[in-house]
């Protein structure tokens, strides 16, 4: 089943429900089951109402979501989410800006639980703040883990941070190139 966003998550702390459990262990029958879109972190966060795993209620939450699934047969690996630009200053930690590779507006609309929204005039990373993104992403995929997923996939579409990362049009940032997709962070990064 493919990843789809419910905005279903408790809204005080983006914590799965009953609710989430009940949906997906509906769906177990599908074989393999992809989560819908789930923040890596606070930041990671674009519209109202979305599930997190980096807090320890999340990760209860959504283990009863795996162990409903798997009681009915299923599997089912979690969706790791940073929406990068795709957000509202007041769904963001503190209010603060979206962020992104560059500081370029992402013509896209977010859910701030009342209304769609233009998202908000962003930020650009700096370059040390990237470590700490990806060890978001550790963190998140060690609690999958815990929380009993059957595994992770790695949200990177749809212009949402790490797609951002791999297109020109959004990433206008500069460093030495490299193999691969990337050609924007500088090789002393990576030694
Ligand atoms: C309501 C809704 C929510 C969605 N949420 C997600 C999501 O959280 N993560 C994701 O990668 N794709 C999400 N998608 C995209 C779907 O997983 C799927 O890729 C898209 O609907 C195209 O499917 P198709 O290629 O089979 O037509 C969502 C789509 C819809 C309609």
């Amino acid at each position: 089943m493919a990843p789809l966003t419910r905005n279903r998550a408790r809204p005080e702390d983006d914590v799965p429900m009953a609710l989430s459990a009940e949906y997906y262990a509906q769906r177990a029958i599908a074989g393999l089951l992809i989560s819908e879109g789930t923040q890596i972190s606070p930041e990671g966060k674009g519209y109202a109402w979305t599930p997190g795993i980096y807090s320890e209620v999340q990760v209860a939450g959504w283990k009863s979501v795996t162990d409903a699934v798997h009681a009915k047969g299923g599997k089912i690996v979690a969706q790791l989410w940073h929406v990068g630009p795709v957000s509202h200053d007041t769904l963001q930690p503190d209010g603060k800006p979206p962020v992104a590779p560059s500081a370029i507006a992402a013509e896209s609309r977010t859910f701030d639980g009342k209304e769609f929204l233009p998202a908000s005039t962003l930020r650009a990373l700096e370059l040390s703040e990237i470590p700490r993104i990806i060890e978001d992403y550790r963190k998140a995929a060690a609690n999958a883990k815990v929380a009993g997923f059957d595994g992770v996939e790695i949200h990177a579409a749809n212009g949402y941070l790490l797609d951002q990362f791999m297109r020109d049009g959004a990433n206008k940032r500069e460093g030495v190139p490299m193999a691969g997709r990337s050609r924007t962070v500088p090789a002393s990064f990576w030694r």
